[in-house]
C-alpha cells in the first residue's frame, strides 16, 4: 500500500491566517530548543530536575493556576500559568484589565481560523502582560454530550472544525511567546462524576473523533502543552494512560512538548503516571505527604524516591525535564521571561472582543425579514428579560468569566446579584452556582444605536406585564439565558427556569417567550447560551439570534447585529436537537461510572444523519441578511489523495455579507462511516452582487478512516461523494464524486 504524506492544510483561510501571524517572539528552531534543554539537563541535580516537573501548589504565589520556580544558577526562568479559555482569568488571577472575549464555542461559530489566531494572540499578549508564560485556554473535547457544562469552553462537535480552529488559536498564542495548551486529553465529555467517570470508547471512534482535534492541534498547531483529563479512558486514568500519552500522543503524532496533569484529582499514583508519560503534575505541592484540597500530590518527594530506588528510570525523569525546558526555550519564555506589570492594550482587546462577538452570532430564524431592525418601520421596542438592562451572561468555572474566580465570593463587578450566592454545584467544592453577567448592557447599546426609537424594559418576572408591553411595541426582543459551568452538567437543553437553575434564573423563560409572542406584532429571541438550546416555542416567534456567551463587548455587538451594521455570518458548531430525547445518550447517569460511547462514530450531526432524525437546526446552519448562491463546482484529486475543489460563490442580495462554503464527504459504503463528515470549508466575504471563485483544499487525512487492524489511517477504496453547501443539510448543495484507491497514509 502506498504511504502518503500529510502536507495539505484544511482550507485556504488557514494559509491566509499563517501569512498574517504577527509574531512578537522570534522563531526558535527545534534543534536549538532541544540542544539548550539537553545541555541544562546534563548539569541539573536530581532536586532541580524534580523542581521542574511540578508546581508549588495552590494558591500560586504569583497568582494564576500554577507556578514552577526558576533555577537562577542555570539561567532557567520561572513559569506561571493562568486559565485563559476566553480571556485571562479563572483560578487565583488577580483583578486586571484583561479582555473577556466571547466563549470559545462562540469563536467556533465564526468558522474563521484567522479570527481564532487573533483571539489566541490577543489573549497571549495579555497573559504575558500579567506575567504568565503559559495559557490554559484551548479546550477541544467534542460536544458528544451537549448537556456537558463545559461545552461553552470547547469548539463544538466536529473534530476537524475544532482541530483547525485550535491549531490556528495555538499558532496565535505561541506567536506571542506564550505556551499554548490543548485540553482535556481525552474523551472528557461531561462533568458528572468528572473525577471518576470512565469513557468507554472503541479505538476507531477514539481516533476519528475524540482524538482527531488533538492530533490536528499537535501536527498543524505545534502546541507546546497538552493537559490530560480527570476522567478515565477505557479503564485507565487519562493522566496515567500509556496508550494515550506515550503510544499515541508522543509516539504516533510525534508530540515534543509537555503532558501536564489537570488540577488536583487527575493523578492517583506516582509511578504509573510517570511511566505512562505524564511530564508535569499540577498544581503540585511542596510536600507529597501532605493533604491539600483533599488529595496528595505525587511528583515531588514521591517521584524523587521512585527515581532513587529505580521504579522510575532517570531517563524518564530527564525526558520530562527536557520536554518542559525545550518548550520554554522554543516559545520564548527563556529568551524573554514574562514579567508582571506589562501594559494591556485595552482598546485593542475590546475591539477584537466585539469583532469576535459580531462574527460568531448565528441568525437561526428571520421570518418576514424581521431583522435587521429598520428604524424607518420600527419606532418602539419592548426589551424583555435576561438582565438585558445590566449585561450579558458568561459561563462559569475556570474557563468562565475572569471577573469571578471559582470558589471566590460573588464579585462586586458582577452586573447581576446572585440569587443563591455560593451554591455549591456538582461534586466539586471549587465551583459555585453563581453566574456572571459582564456589564455590557444590550439595552443601553440599543438605546445608543437608535436614540430616536423608544425602548421599554421589563425584567420578565411579570409575564402579563411583559406581554402587555410587547403588544404595545412594534417589536419585542426577549433575552433568554442558559447558564452552564465547569463542575456541572445541564439537566436539559431546554431554557432553564427557576426550578432547573434556581441560582441564576427566577422565572419560566419558555412561558415568558410564549406569552410575549402571543401578543407581540413581532418577537425576536436573543439567546445567551453555552450549548444547544431546544425551542418548542420556535413556531411562535419571528426571529432568533444566537449570541452565545458574547463577552464583555456583547452589548454593542448585539446592537450592531440587530440593526444590521454587521451582517450575521456565524454557523452552528454543534447540532441543535428538537428535544433531549433525540440525543444518543438519553441521560447523564449520576450513578454509573462507565460512560459508554455506544453511538460509536455517530457523534453530533453524524448521529442525526445516520438515524435520520431531523434536528431543530443542523450543524453548520446559519442565516444572513443577504443571500448567496453556489455554482460551478469542479474537483481534482491530487497525487497525495487529497482533493482540490473550485466553486463559485455569489452574493445575490443587496448587503455585504460572509458565507461559509462547507465541504462534506460521503465515504464509500463499505467504510462503515455515517453519511457525512466535514472535510474542509472556506469563509468568504462578498460585496452585494459580488462573485468569487474560491479554491478549497481537502487534506488526504480528512478522507481517511482509522484501520483498527493496522492501527493507522487508511483511505477507504471506492467512490467518495463530496457535497459543497452552506450547512450540513443544505438541499441546494453541489455534488462531486472522486475515487479513492484504498492506500495507507
Ligand atoms: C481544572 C480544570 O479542569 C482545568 O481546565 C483548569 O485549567 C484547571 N482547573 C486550572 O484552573
Amino acid at each position: 500500500m502506498p504511504s502518503r504524506r500529510l502536507t495539505r492544510v484544511c482550507c485556504a483561510l488557514l494559509a491566509v491566517g499563517m501569512l498574517h501571524a504577527a509574531s512578537a517572539a522570534p522563531a526558535i528552531s527545534d534543534a536549538r530548543a532541544d540542544a539548550q534543554a539537553a545541555a541544562w539537563v546534563k548539569r541539573m541535580t536530581l532536586d532541580e530536575k524534580i523542581q521542574m516537573v511540578h508546581g508549588v501548589g495552590m494558591p500560586s504565589p504569583v497568582g494564576g493556576a500554577s507556578y514552577i520556580p526558576g533555577i537562577p544558577r542555570l539561567g532557567i526562568p520561572a513559569l506561571a500559568s493562568a486559565d485563559s479559555a476566553g480571556g485571562v482569568g479563572g483560578l487565583n488571577v488577580p483583578k486586571s484589565q484583561a479582555t473577556q472575549f466571547p466563549a470559545p464555542l462562540a469563536l467556533a461559530a465564526s468558522w474563521d481560523p484567522y479570527l481564532a489566531q487573533r483571539y489566541g494572540a490577543q489573549i497571549a499578549k495579555e497573559l504575558r502582560a500579567l506575567g504568565f508564560g503559559e495559557g490554559l485556554g484551548g479546550g477541544i473535547d467534542l460536544a458528544r454530550e451537549p448537556r456537558n457544562g463545559r461545552t461553552f469552553e470547547y469548539l463544538g462537535e466536529d473534530p476537524v472544525l475544532a482541530g483547525v480552529l485550535s491549531a490556528a488559536r495555538t499558532r496565535g498564542t505561541q506567536s506571542q511567546g506564550v505556551i499554548a495548551t490543548v485540553k482535556h486529553f481525552a474523551a472528557n465529555d461531561q462533568e458528572t462524576q468528572r473525577f471518576t467517570s470512565n469513557s468507554v470508547v472503541d479505538e476507531r471512534t477514539l481516533h476519528e473523533l475524540s482524538l482527531l482535534p488533538f492530533e490536528i492541534a499537535v501536527k498543524e498547531g505545534g502546541v507546546g502543552n497538552v493537559m490530560c483529563a480527570y476522567n478515565l479512558v477505557n479503564g485507565s486514568k487519562s493522566c496515567q494512560n500509556k496508550v494515550l500519552l506515550t503510544d499515541v500522543l508522543k509516539g504516533q503524532w510525534g508530540f515534543k512538548g509537555t503532558v501536564q496533569s489537570d488540577w488536583l484529582m487527575a493523578v492517583t499514583d506516582t509511578v504509573p503516571a510517570a511511566l505512562a508519560g505524564l511530564d508535569e503534575e499540577e498544581p503540585g505541592s511542596q510536600d507529597d505527604n501532605a493533604v491539600n484540597f483533599g488529595v496528595h500530590s505525587h511528583f515531588n518527594q514521591w517521584l524523587k524516591a521512585a527515581v532513587l530506588d529505580g521504579r522510575v528510570p532517570v531517563s524518564r525523569l530527564d525526558d520530562m525535564v527536557r520536554r518542559k525546558l525545550r518548550t520554554m526555550v522554543k516559545f520564548g519564555i527563556v529568551a524573554n521571561p514574562p514579567a508582571r506589570g506589562g501594559v494591556i492594550d485595552v482598546a485593542a482587546g475590546h475591539a477584537l472582543a466585539r469583532e469576535v462577538a459580531e462574527q460568531s452570532m448565528v441568525l437561526l430564524k428571520n421570518d418576514g425579514a424581521t431583522l435587521p431592525l429598520d428604524p424607518a418601520r420600527i419606532r418602539s421596542v419592548a426589551v424583555i428579560g435576561g438582565h438585558a438592562d445590566a449585561g450579558v451572561l458568561a459561563g462559569g468555572g475556570s474557563g468562565g468569566s475572569g471577573v469571578q474566580s471559582s470558589g471566590a465570593a460573588p464579585s462586586p463587578d458582577n452586573a447581576v446579584a446572585c440569587l443563591q450566592p455560593q451554591a455549591a454545584i456538582g461534586s466539586d467544592h471549587f465551583m459555585t452556582g453563581c453566574a456572571t453577567w459582564f456589564k455590557s448592557s444590550p439595552l443601553a447599546a440599543l438605546r445608543a444605536r437608535a436614540p430616536g426609537m423608544s425602548f421599554s424594559y421589563l425584567d420578565g418576572h411579570d409575564v402579563a406585564a411583559a406581554a402587555d408591553a410587547a403588544a404595545q411595541a412594534d417589536v419585542a426582543i426577549v433575552f433568554a439565558t442558559q447558564w452552564s459551568s465547569e463542575g456541572m452538567d445541564l439537566p436539559s437543553l431546554t431554557l432553564p427556569n427557576a426550578e432547573t437553575d434556581a441560582a441564576n434564573q427566577s422565572y419560566d423563560q419558555e412561558a415568558l417567550i410564549r406569552a410575549v409572542a402571543a401578543r407581540a406584532k413581532r418577537t425576536v429571541v436573543v439567546l445567551e447560551n453555552g450549548t444547544a438550546v431546544t425551542m418548542p416555542w420556535i413556531g411562535q416567534v419571528s426571529a432568533v439570534l444566537d449570541a452565545w456567551y458574547p463577552g464583555m463587548e456583547g452589548g454593542p455587538a448585539l446592537a450592531r447585529v440587530l440593526f444590521g451594521d454587521v451582517n450575521p455570518s456565524g454557523k452552528l458548531p454543534l447540532t441543535f436537537p428538537q428535544r433531549d430525547a433525540d440525543l444518543p445518550q438519553k441521560l447523564i447517569s449520576a450513578s454509573t461510572a462507565d460512560v459508554v460511547y455506544g453511538e460509536g462514530l455517530r457523534m453530533g450531526y453524524r448521529w442525526f444523519d445516520a438515524q435520520d432524525i431531523a434536528p431543530l437546526f443542523p450543524f453548520g446552519y446559519g442565516l444572513s441578511y443577504t443571500h448567496f448562491g453556489l455554482s460551478g463546482l469542479q474537483s481534482r484529486r491530487g497525487a497525495d489523495g487529497g482533493v482540490t475543489l473550485r466553486v463559485t460563490l455569489r452574493n445575490t442580495g443587496n448587503r455585504a455579507g460572509a458565507e461559509v462554503a462547507q465541504v462534506y464527504a460521503n465515504l464509500p459504503a463499505l467504510s462503515g462511516e455515517p453519511p457525512k463528515r466535514l472535510v474542509a470549508w472556506q469563509k468568504v466575504m462578498l460585496a452585494p452582487g459580488e462573485t468569487r471563485r474560491v479554491t478549497i483544499e481537502v487534506a488526504p487525512q480528512r478522507l481517511a478512516i482509522w484501520d483498527v487492524s493496522a492501527h493507522r489511517w487508511r483511505m477507504p477504496a471506492g467512490p467518495v461523494g463530496l457535497a459543497v453547501g452552506t450547512s450540513s443539510r443544505d438541499a441546494a448543495a453541489l455534488g462531486a464524486t472522486v475515487r479513492e484507491d484504498g492506500g495507507y497514509l
